[in-house]
């Protein structure tokens, strides 16, 4: 009924912007129809054409709930904190920045043109709060985290796991994730403490984010965004290193993630994106797993592979799929190693001439090693291999072991093509909906005589470096 009511008067609202004559000639709309009604819409309700399934969806500049701003909760943003919004962008959305492609002069007409949606911007002034300044202790801003329960929605450790993140998503089903405090790079309004300081106080405006304002003082805010700045410890990007070392040590490979010798092994952050089937065609998706961590260990009779991801939406072994009822989500790894000398397939699963190797692990499920020569035509082979899997504080942590005599063969000077792909349950991915590094390479740790081994790594590099040169001409 309500929804009825709403629709009927957006309706009305639809025909009597649409016969405003007035907006039409606003200097702002030109540049809006080029290029932002893709996704925001012709009448700023935030439907364009692009925006079907775009997680999260485009603002709806009708119902003017800004979150981006330097004014109390519930407040409309000023000119200021709007063009500073379209020019850098929202990042960790499809919202992009706009500074390097439009004008001061259009950035401004934007603005008008944006308020212009809404019959507020006409009657209230927004006051910005007090422009911040000041110092913080982390030390101090830990004990505020827990005493403003912060927690309860960005968990313990900032991941974005608390309890009522995990009850707004999955009880309720409202796509209102905290945001992830370990991925400074993902917060919409920057991540200097300044920013932080800002969202705290006056709240994001429309999701479960409130103002603290009125909670904490000042002192208390400032030391809880540099806490939150503490916890930005998530790599932005790939560490620029393609090649995995398997180092050597004496004794079993530890199934324990916490274990101290995986310390010894250099963690590679391995960037992923997402991979989107077209049949049938997905919804605008973002996965979960943005970048992996990824050791290696070897002890002269097996490999070891210790993988671990940032995965808020918790363990998933048997959710539901709603969009097939015969089939449940579990949050899934797998590694994919090239087989054949110098082949890498460009298809996940690999293809008739260039099989790959397969290592499948799935929460709740036993794990499966197969060889695929193609989506879909898997040979599974039992062979002994061991994995090991933990969930703790939003974060994935999977020991993959192996002997070194099965194939694919890993040796010291050989550099075995692997990638790695990551699926999350609890975000609805599944199939070929998951997320999927480049390829990078394994090797054992050299013998003590080194010069053969530098050789070949420096052949992998130049091979890399004329990969990363090609696509970036094609992109061109
Ligand atoms: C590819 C899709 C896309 C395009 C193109 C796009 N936007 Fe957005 N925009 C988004 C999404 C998605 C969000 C919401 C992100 C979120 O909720 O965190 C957003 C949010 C915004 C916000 C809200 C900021 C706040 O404080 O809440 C503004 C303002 C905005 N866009 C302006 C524009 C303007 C102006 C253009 C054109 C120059 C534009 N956008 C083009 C996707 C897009
Ligand atoms: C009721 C749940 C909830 C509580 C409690 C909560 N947050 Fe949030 N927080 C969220 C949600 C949801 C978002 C993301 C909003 C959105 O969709 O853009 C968020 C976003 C943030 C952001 C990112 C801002 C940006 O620019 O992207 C920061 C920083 C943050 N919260 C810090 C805190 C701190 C510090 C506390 C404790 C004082 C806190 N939050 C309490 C739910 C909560």
């Amino acid at each position: 009924m309500i929804r009825t009511v709403l629709i009927l008067i957006l309706c009305l609202a639809t025909v009597s912007a649409a016969s405003n004559p007035a907006k039409a000639q606003e200097p702002g709309r030109e540049i809006y129809m080029k290029h932002c009604f893709w996704c925001h819409g012709e009448e700023g309700r935030g439907d364009g054409p692009a925006a079907t399934g775009m997680l999260p969806a485009p603002r709806d500049f009708v119902g003017a709930e800004y979150r981006i701003r330097s004014t109390p909760h519930g407040q409309l943003p000023t000119d200021e904190d709007l063009r500073r919004a379209i020019a850098q962008g929202l990042p960790g959305t499809p919202m992009p920045g706009w500074e390097n492609f439009l004008s001061d002069n259009e950035l401004g007409q934007l603005v008008e043109y944006l308020k212009s949606f809404s019959p507020r911007f006409q009657t209230e002034k927004p006051e910005p709060m007090k422009t911040p300044t000041g110092t913080g202790s982390t030390e101090r801003g830990k004990e505020v985290y827990v005493k403003a329960k912060c927690f309860m929605c960005h968990g313990e450790s900032g991941r974005g796991d608390g309890g009522i993140t995990a009850a707004l998503n999955y009880q309720w089903g409202l796509p209102h994730p905290a945001r992830d405090l370990t991925r400074g790079w993902t917060f919409r309004g920057g991540h200097e403490p300044s920013d932080i300081y800002l969202r705290i106080t006056g709240g994001l405006n429309g999701t479960p984010m409130g103002p603290y304002q009125d909670l904490l003082d000042e002192q208390q805010r400032w030391d809880l965004a540099h806490y939150v700045t503490s916890l930005d410890r998530e790599p932005t990007e790939s560490s620029d290193d393609f090649v995995v070392v398997a180092v050597s040590i004496e004794g079993e490979i530890p199934d324990d993630p916490e274990a101290q010798q995986w310390q010894q092994a250099a963690a590679i952050a391995v960037p992923l994106a997402g991979q989107v089937v077209l049949d049938p065609p997905t919804r605008w998706w973002t996965p979960t797993a943005v970048t992996a961590t990824v050791r290696a260990l070897c002890n002269g009779r097996e490999i070891g592979f210790l993988l671990q991801w940032n995965d808020p939406t918790g363990p998933d072994t048997t959710r539901p799929d709603t969009t097939r009822p015969d089939t449940v989500l579990a949050d899934s790894a797998l590694l994919q190693f090239a087989t054949e000398e110098g082949s890498k397939p460009y298809f996940l699963f690999g293809d008739a001439d260039n099989p790959v190797r397969v290592w499948h692990w799935r929460a709740g499920h036993a794990a499966e090693q197969s060889t695929a020569t193609g989506s879909g035509t898997t040979q599974i082979e039992p062979e002994d291999f061991q994995v090991t899997s933990s969930w703790k504080e939003g974060r994935w942590h999977v020991v993959f072991r192996r002997p070194l005599s099965g194939e694919p063969k890993f040796e010291a000077g050989r550099f075995v093509p692997v990638l790695f792909s990551l699926c999350d349950g609890g975000n609805g991915e599944s199939g070929g909906v998951r997320a999927i590094s480049t390829w990078l390479y394994v090797t054992l740790q050299p013998p003590s005589t080194i010069r053969p081994w530098l050789l070949a790594l420096a052949s992998v590099l130049g091979t890399v470096v004329a990969e990363i040169w090609i696509l970036r001409k094609l992109r061109s």
